[in-house]
Order: C-alpha cells, then sequence, then structure tokens
C-alpha cells in the first residue's frame, strides 16, 4: 500500500495590536511620509494587519499556532516526529526557530529545521515534509508558517511599510493511506534575488547592509501573476485533475489583485477563493496556513474539499501543493 500523507488539523496566530490602514496613515504622518486608506485599499485590498508587541518574536507566534493545530487534530505534541519552520523572521540568526519552538512546546528529540524560501516558505515546507512522510522518514509533523516582518520595514518608505504584517500559520501533517497531499511543484529563479530583499547580513558584531525590506513591486507583481498559473497547472496535471475540481484556491495572500488575476486564468469565480489579505496584510511564508486555518474555522473550508496553496515571493520562488482536504 502507498504511503501518502494529510493534513489532519489547523492552526493559527496573529498578534492582538491590529493597526488598520487610518492607523497607518497616522503613524506615516508623524514621519512626514503620506499615504491613503483610499490607496491601499485599492492598489492592494489590505484594510488591516498586525504587528507584535517588543519582546514577542517567531517562534512565539509559531508555537501558539502549534498549539492551536495540535489541538484540531487531536494529538499531543509527544506524538510529533518532525517540526518544520518557514520563516524568513527567525528569532535569531541560528539556531533555528524551529528548535526554539520545539523546546517552547516541551517537546525534544525529534528533527526541527527551517526553511527559508520568503513567501513560499510555507508550500516548500510543506513539500518537503510531505516527502519526508512519504519515504518513511516522519508519520506526523508540524509544519508552521511564522513571521514578525514589521521587524524588517522601512517606515519611510510608503511603498513598503504599508504592505506587511505579522502572524503564523500550522498544520499537523500526518501519515495515511489516502493522498491528502495529491502534487506538489516547487521553483526558484535567483537571477531576481534584488527584486525582493532584505540586503543586511551581520559582520564581526555589526549589521552591514541595509537590514530593511526592498522590493520593485511592479518587477515582483508581474512575475507573480504569471508564474502562479503555471505552478496549479503544473500540480493539477501531476494529479491529473483539471481546474473544475478545485473547491478552494488559497493562494500567498499579498495583492488582491494578484488573486484576482490568479482566479480568472484559472477560471474560478472569486467566492472559491480565500481571501485574508484584507485583514492580515502580507505575513510571508505565514499567510497560507493563517488563511487555511480562518477558512477551516470560518466553516468555508470543509473536509474533503480540494485545496490549491500557492506561494511566490523573493529568491524569487514558488510554487503549488494539491491537497485532499
Ligand atoms: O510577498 C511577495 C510578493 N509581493 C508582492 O506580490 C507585491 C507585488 N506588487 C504589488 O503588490 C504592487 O506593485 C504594489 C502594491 C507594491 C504597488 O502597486 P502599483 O500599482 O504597482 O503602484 P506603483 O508602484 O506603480 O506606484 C504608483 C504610485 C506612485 O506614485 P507616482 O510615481 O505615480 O506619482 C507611488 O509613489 O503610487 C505611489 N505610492 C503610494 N501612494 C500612497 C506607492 N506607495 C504608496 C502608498 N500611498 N503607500
Amino acid at each position: 500500500m502507498n504511503r501518502h500523507s494529510r493534513i489532519t488539523g489547523t492552526g493559527s496566530s496573529l498578534p492582538p495590536r491590529r493597526l488598520t490602514n487610518a492607523d497607518m496613515v497616522e503613524l506615516l504622518a508623524a514621519r512626514g511620509v503620506e499615504t491613503s486608506d483610499d490607496w491601499i485599499v485599492e492598489r492592494t485590498g489590505i484594510r488591516a494587519r498586525h504587528f507584535v508587541a517588543d519582546g514577542v518574536f517567531s517562534s512565539d507566534l509559531a508555537t501558539e499556532a502549534a498549539r492551536r493545530a495540535l489541538e484540531a487534530a487531536g494529538t499531543d505534541p509527544a506524538s510529533i516526529d518532525l517540526i518544520i519552520v518557514a520563516t524568513s523572521t527567525p528569532d535569531m540568526v541560528f539556531p533555528s526557530t524551529a528548535a526554539i519552538v520545539q523546546h517552547k512546546l516541551g517537546m525534544a528529540g525529534c528533527p526541527a529545521f527551517d526553511v527559508q524560501a520568503v513567501c513560499s516558505g510555507f508550500v516548500y515546507a510543506l513539500t518537503v515534509a510531505d516527502a519526508m512522510i512519504r519515504s518513511g522518514s516522519a508519520s506526523k509533523a508540524l509544519v508552521i508558517g511564522s513571521e514578525v516582518f514589521s521587524r524588517l520595514l522601512d517606515f519611510n518608505d510608503r511603498t513598503t511599510c504599508v504592505l506587511f504584517g505579522d502572524g503564523a500559520g500550522a498544520v499537523v501533517l500526518e501519515a495515511s493511506d489516502t493522498p491528502g497531499i495529491l502534487a506538489t511543484d516547487l521553483h526558484a529563479d535567483g537571477r531576481h534575488v534584488g527584486i525582493l530583499c532584505v540586503p543586511g547580513h551581520v559582520n564581526g558584531g555589526q549589521i552591514l547592509g541595509d537590514p530593511v525590506l526592498k522590493m520593485d513591486g511592479q518587477a515582483v507583481f508581474k512575475l507573480a501573476v504569471g508564474v502562479l498559473e503555471e505552478a496549479a497547472r503544473t500540480v493539477l496535471a501531476k494529479a491529473g485533475r483539471t481546474e473544475a475540481d478545485i473547491d478552494w484556491l488559497i493562494p500567498h495572500q499579498a495583492n488582491i489583485r494578484i488573486m484576482q488575476s490568479t482566479a480568472r486564468k484559472l477560471k474560478l469565480p472569486m467566492d472559491k477563493v480565500v481571501v485574508t489579505v484584507d485583514q492580515h496584510g502580507n505575513t510571508s511564508a505565514a499567510s497560507i496556513p493563517l488563511a487555511l486555518d480562518h477558512a477551516v474555522r470560518a466553516g468555508q473550508v470543509k473536509s474533503g474539499d480540494t485545496l490549491m496553496l500557492e506561494g511566490v515571493g523573493g529568491g524569487f520562488t514558488w510554487g503549488a501543493v494539491l491537497v485532499d482536504f
């Protein structure tokens, strides 16, 4: 009998501090930077985002999301034998945030590591966990996306600082006789490193380079709309399915216009697209599992639904995972 992996529980975490676009207008005005609710909503669909308080790290959000996913799966931490955290905002340069999460969950012993693929991080992490489960290297994994992007933002740069937020989402992925993860497809193209990056690094006790987020929004936008359609079609073909089989498209939540364009290309009405970018902003690797958990808890996504999860972001990286939920 073939060995497969299935998602058996989801969870998420958002820091309590919620900033509406009006709050951002005020925050930026204090620095002499102009923006407006109209511009942000029209160009991105974002209305609010959450920011962590001082002293709260990716591992804190990840741990809370993981606890909720474990509870939803009806499983206890002791039976988890793999932890993967997708993050570009780790607590420390090293060790991994996954190792810190493992300790915060009161566990020890199982492999725990981070995956760094920026906004595609969760689909990368899910693909790795699925492969490890199918190969027999693991049986029950925690796959988490967690970010504190607010710490990377330059609040003098209105073209980026209004877009991002903090949060975490998690799933429990278990070995199963029936397929849950149907097909996966991952890509990277390092020629585009410069269009979305945080170019700083640590050297001799100092940060060299510019440790804030830089983005050529239009270049990212153009690449994103092309590769999201391509990756979706690839996983559908690998799984022997068609667009008509998709119950829910759950794309990386960066910009409502990118999501609308992807849905149009896949001939999906917007009522089959899970949208949380309006309330969370872009939470990078956390956005897909956060959106999934919100849709599950809202009663939208149900057991048996076919889900198209798609990520795209810095690297340039992109990928898709087709799931029977
Ligand atoms: O998570 C990884 C994936 N990331 C993405 O998918 C992001 C992809 N890119 C985008 O979502 C969009 O390109 C943005 C939302 C970042 C920008 O939207 P745009 O429609 O491409 O706007 P733009 O960069 O062409 O800027 C248009 C105008 C400019 O003014 P001028 O030069 O026309 O006078 C900007 O200065 O909008 C201005 N602008 C703003 N105005 C008010 C830029 N940011 C703001 C702002 N408030 N926050």
